[in-house]
């Protein structure tokens, strides 16, 4: 009994390792967020609540699934990634919030939050800030 817990628990360890997120995922939800972001201003235009509802929504989903593998010991990159998706998620549900109370200024002030913390990452993590 105890022998085949610790099997299933080094099985699982092993498989998540394997499935570990990749490169390929992150573009996937880089480019579902990009996606998102361009539904979200779509919707404060048309005034279609609907869209930016699933907009945030994909947002959230993807902002969650965000993962920077730290380099070294010194490497904080991954906890500054997880700060990032939290203030995604949290700025993103507000936008929701004010889009609903048919406040359009307010949820465009959001939506230019969530925008920064997108680029102030591709500054630090893709060093793109040149
Ligand atoms: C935690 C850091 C981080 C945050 C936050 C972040 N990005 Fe990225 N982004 C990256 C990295 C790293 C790459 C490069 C992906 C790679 O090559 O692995 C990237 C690449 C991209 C790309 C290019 C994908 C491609 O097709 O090559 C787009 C578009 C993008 N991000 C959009 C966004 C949007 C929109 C947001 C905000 C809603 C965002 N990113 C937030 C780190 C981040």
């Amino acid at each position: 009994m105890k022998r085949s817990l610790v099997t299933f628990m080094t099985l699982a360890a092993l498989s998540t390792s394997l499935y570990a997120y990749s490169q390929a995922d992150r573009i996937k939800d880089m480019r579902t967020m990009a996606q998102a972001l361009s539904d979200i201003q779509k919707g404060i235009l048309y005034n279609n609540k609907k869209l930016v509802d699933e907009g945030v929504s994909h947002l959230k989903t993807a902002s969650g699934n965000i993962q920077i593998a730290p380099k070294n010991a010194m490497d904080y990159s991954s906890v500054f990634a997880k700060d990032q998706a939290a203030n995604i998620v949290k700025y993103a549900d507000r936008l929701d919030k004010s889009m609903k109370e048919g406040q359009k200024h307010a949820a465009l002030t959001e939506y230019t939050s969530v925008l920064n913390q997108c680029v102030s990452c591709h500054n630090k993590i893709r060093k793109w800030n040149r």
